[in-house]
């Protein structure tokens, strides 16, 4: 707040002297501000008092069996964070210093009340300026605590993901490979045998099985579908969803789709897959739409349900990490997340300025589930 910008004060004055207070409030006058004030000159009406809001307090430093000095502690007990002013005929130095040193925003002499505007407004605005530094620390703590949470989340689920990838290499893929070797071995052993033909067929399901899972472990790691372009993967992604779910999606894209910078792809890929794993975890929607469009140079891809929808505070749970996740993948790629929620659904919109001119349109159509390119060696 600049001092200028005060013109109306909501002013409580601790003053005995029913003239003082007058005269004050003249000074104020004459000094260009318009007052709402309250005189109050008792403990248990300074205590009362002090809950309301306040601009400034103005206090004069004795007043019968009740100090300007005292009247500070008690506003620093109450935490009450109101500027305030001593105003006095008889402080000195020292008191004046004390005061200061106890939180007294100023002390003004009664007989210098042409300093009582400026040392006023000062006060108030050092009081705005220090809330504000004190609340952009506080936001600047608090997001650096969420950014070193997610990164704790991050190193955890690389650690999670390549355990579930070793896993399941040795499980599915190992296992397929050592029963291949089995019925290979055997067969070297047994080749005039009648048993070959049904030890050979075992062998090349072992082959398949181990194919099927080997493009599951590079699908989740990379998908390859993603090469065909943005609105291929879309397709893929929803008729996955659709026949995984059997809750009804619908893509809408644009006719032509510039080929996407690097990065924006994958980064818009990982946002839909997100948002779908979100509907199926907690949604119960039954409509679920993608919507990808161009508007000037900013790509947007929503992705919306009709489900239950969610409250703020869900958002911060201390264990959900997708949407934060997501958050800080749109930073990457210079974009951003909108989020809005209700009772009726949920919808999620990504936001990627694409700088630069458009190039080639990816001409990817009628993509389904099998249609994913990662699927090779299709015996
Ligand atoms: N489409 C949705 N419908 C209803 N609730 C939702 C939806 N998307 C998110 N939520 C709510 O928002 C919360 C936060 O979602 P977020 O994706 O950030 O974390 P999470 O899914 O709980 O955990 P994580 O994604 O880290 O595995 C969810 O726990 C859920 O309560
Ligand atoms: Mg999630």
């Amino acid at each position: 707040m600049k001092s200028h910008a005060v013109r109306e004060l909501r002013l409580l004055h601790l003053e005995d002297s029913d003239l003082d207070h007058v005269m004050l409030l003249a000074h104020l006058h004459r000094g260009g501000l318009r007052v709402q004030s309250k005189r109050i000159d008792s403990e248990a009406e300074f205590l009362a008092a002090i809950q309301n809001d306040w601009d400034a307090i103005v206090s004069d430093y004795n007043l019968p069996g009740f100090g300007g000095l005292f009247a500070l502690d008690l506003l620093k007990e109450s935490q009450r964070d109101i500027p305030f002013v001593i105003v006095s005929g008889e402080i000195g130095e020292e008191v004046a210093v004390e005061a200061m040193r106890n939180g007294a925003s100023d002390y003004v002499r009664k007989g210098n009340l042409a300093r009582l505007v400026p040392a006023l407004l000062n006060a108030i605005e050092a009081n705005v300026t220090r809330r504000d530094k004190e609340l952009s620390e506080a936001e600047l703590s608090a997001s650096r605590q969420r950014l070193s949470e997610l990164a704790q989340h991050l190193q955890s689920s690389i650690e999670q993901e390549r355990a579930a990838i070793a896993r399941e290499i040795h499980d599915e893929v190992g296992g397929a490979l050592t029963a291949l070797k089995f019925d290979l071995a055997w067969i070297t052993r047994h080749p005039g045998s009648d048993e070959v033909p049904a030890r050979t067929s075992a062998a090349l399901e072992q082959v398949s099985h181990a194919i099927e899972s080997a493009q599951r472990i590079m699908h989740n790691l990379r998908p390859a579908i993603l090469e065909q372009g943005l609105v291929a993967a879309l397709q893929w992604i929803a008729a996955r969803f659709e026949k995984r779910t059997g809750v009804a999606c619908t893509l809408r894209t644009p006719p032509n789709v510039p080929a996407l910078p690097g990065g924006v792809g994958l980064v818009a890929y990982r946002t839909v897959q997100e948002a779908l794993t979100n509907i199926t975890k907690y949604a119960q929607a039954t409509q679920v739409g993608i919507d990808l469009s161009l508007a000037g140079k900013v790509i947007s891809l929503e992705v919306s349900d009709n489900g239950r929808g969610f409250l703020p505070s869900d958002l911060a749970k201390p264990q959900s990490f997708g949407i934060r996740g997501l958050h800080e993948r749109a930073r990457t790629v210079g974009g951003w997340i909108d989020l809005s929620s209700s009772p009726s659904g949920t919808t999620l919109i990504l936001s990627v300025p694409l700088h630069g001119a458009p190039v080639a349109a990816s001409a990817a159509r009628g993509i389904t589930e099998s249609a994913d390119p990662s699927r090779w060696c299709e015996l």
